[in-house]
């Protein structure tokens, strides 16, 4: 049911943790599951992606979603991390099941949470950043 890349990603998740005094911390709840997920980031001056954590209370499926998730945007810019949508997250994994599919917005949209934090915290706006929910 589940890929090779899932299972491992899900095993072995990379970049579980917190960043204390984040540049931007997101925390989202999924609304169809309940599961919540926490992302930290930590941008330099460059709008560059130093590190990133996360945590969740969430599905074996969220996990690998976030962790890949995590490993997409880890030294991107700002503007990339924001191309990172879960649809290109399942594809980098090979695929999710179907009733999985929605776990894999909880990194997407947590990302855009943290981001949006940064971006109050620092006074800037992201282009195409949308208000988190
Ligand atoms: Fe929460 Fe899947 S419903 S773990
Ligand atoms: Fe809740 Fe997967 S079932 S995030």
């Amino acid at each position: 049911m589940y890929s090779e890349k899932v299972m491992d990603h899900f095993q072995n998740p990379r970049n579980v943790g917190e960043i204390d005094g984040a540049s931007g911390v997101g925390t989202v709840g999924n609304a169809k599951c309940g599961d919540i997920m926490r992302m930290y980031l930590d941008i330099d001056e460059n709008h560059i992606i130093r590190d990133v954590k996360f945590k969740t209370f969430g599905c074996g499926a969220a996990v690998a979603t976030s962790s890949m998730a995590t490993e997409l945007v880890k030294g991107k810019t700002i503007e990339e991390a924001l191309k990172v949508t879960n649809k290109a997250v399942m594809e980098a994994l090979d695929g999710l099941p179907p009733v999985k599919v929605h776990c894999s917005l909880l990194a997407e949209e947590a990302i855009h949470a943290a981001l949006w934090d940064y971006a109050e915290k620092n006074g800037i706006k992201i282009e195409g950043l949308e208000k988190p929910k």
